[in-house]
């Protein structure tokens, strides 16, 4: 046997020095022969000393040729086509290896088989590319396929994705009544942070280390001194904004308070507040203007015919102070404190009492929502339980 290594040939019957092999069909290696005076082409038998003739080497190149475009033409992706591209067309591929007879042909012959391997490159190297761009097509779609996606198919989370939690749309609520109202809206940690001092959150709102009214804010104090403590209440943005601004101004601050409070179905060790404060010449505020600012605040709320209930109380930062109570369903809820500013409260803040004067509330968020919307235990506000939650995905802004 001559001149040709394995099975599964491609190229020209099994006969010549030069024949086309491989493990698979497509895998195409071309492989010539030690001799090829030993091969007969026409028969397939080798014939020693006989050169094969410019006719039988034409006719294999044109054999090879058509193979090889059958071979290219069934590659099924762009790795498998410049496999094949080497070895049919590269320069130690199976067309270029045909040259290697060239030297037993008659000199007039010689060019004649050049051309013909060359034209057979040239025609595969033309069809390669085409052929590559069908793979690149094939590619694409098979990927389009598989990559699917219906963008106009509604999101299948839509309902999960996000929405707001009850509290903090209660808390937009207010914010957007007082916004409504001109009020500026404090929020940011500069001018309201969590961490406070002694003297914003209790001294300069009248109420000194001995003073009773400490003993209804349990506080966390977070130094040995006691000199700083987490905000018991949103109060004490009040001085914070009266120390660094001018009045007049109104402000809305809305934010999160801490006690020391065991935690029940109505007191959690971490809740919200919003606190407002309105500031004018002295006499253009009274308490007149407070009552009503609060009744129109708590229609909002609870709708127009609400009935609202103004009772004397005990601040130590308002004199006189009030607490307020709304009917609903069915009995009195008593929903926020509020007075006028005392006087002292302003002298500590460097502002003149004979100048200005004005009033201030303060609301818990919780108790709000836990009234508008009938929920029973503070606690679930903070369990993040999908089901409780999930009752209050269509609260909108107003
Ligand atoms: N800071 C008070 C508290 O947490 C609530 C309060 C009462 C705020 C009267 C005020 C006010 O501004 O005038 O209990």
């Amino acid at each position: 046997m001559l001149g040709f290594v394995g099975g599964g040939i491609v190229g020209l019957p099994a006969s010549g020095p030069l024949a086309v092999c491989g493990r698979r069909r497509r895998a195409v290696r071309i492989c010539m022969g030690k001799k090829s005076a030993d091969v007969d082409v026409s028969g397939g038998e080798k014939k020693e000393g006989t050169a094969e003739s410019i006719e039988s080497l034409i006719e294999r190149v044109e054999a090879l040729k058509e193979e090889a475009v059958t071979s290219l033409k069934e590659a099924s992706d762009l790795r498998e086509l410049d496999q094949l591209r080497v070895s049919l067309i590269g320069k130690k591929g199976s067309l270029s290896s045909v040259l290697k007879s060239v030297g037993k042909l008659a000199p007039e012959d010689r060019p004649k088989l050049g051309q013909v391997v060359n034209r057979a490159k040239a025609d595969l190297e033309e069809l390669i590319p085409n052929l590559k761009d069908e793979l690149e097509a094939k590619a694409f779609d098979a990927q389009m396929e598989e990559e699917w996606v219906d963008v106009t198919q509604p999101g299948l989370l839509f309902n999960q994705i996000g929405y707001r939690h009850p509290l903090i749309a209660t808390m937009d609520r207010t914010v957007n009544i007082f916004s409504g109202l001109g009020y500026d809206i404090i929020d940011d940690p500069e001018q309201s942070p969590e961490i406070e001092t002694d003297w914003f959150n209790f001294e300069a709102l009248n109420t000194p280390p001995d003073h009773p009214a400490r003993d209804m804010q349990d506080t966390y104090y977070l130094t040995e001194d006691k000199k700083n403590l987490l905000r018991t209440h949103t109060s004490a943005v009040q001085i914070r904004y009266m120390t660094n601004n001018k009045p007049p101004f109104k402000i809305c601050a809305p934010g999160r308070v801490y006690r020391r409070d065991a935690v029940d179905a109505t007191h959690t060790a971490l809740f919200h507040q919003i606190e407002i404060l309105n500031l004018q010449k002295k006499g253009e505020v009274h308490l007149g203007h407070l009552k009503g600012t609060v009744i129109y605040f708590l229609q909002k709320i609870f709708g127009d015919d609400v009935e609202v209930r103004f009772r004397g109380s005990y601040f130590p930062f308002t004199e006189p102070s009030l607490e307020v109570d709304v009917f609903f369903r069915g009995k009195w809820l008593e929903v926020l404190g509020c007075g006028m500013v005392d006087p002292r409260v302003l002298e500590n803040c460097n502002i003149d009492p004979e100048e200005w004067s004005g009033f201030a509330a303060g609301f818990g968020a919780e108790r709000f929502a836990m009234v508008t919307h009938q929920i029973p235990d503070i606690r679930e506000f903070y369990k993040n339980d999908l089901r409780f939650l999930n009752q209050f995905t269509g609260l909108n802004i107003e």
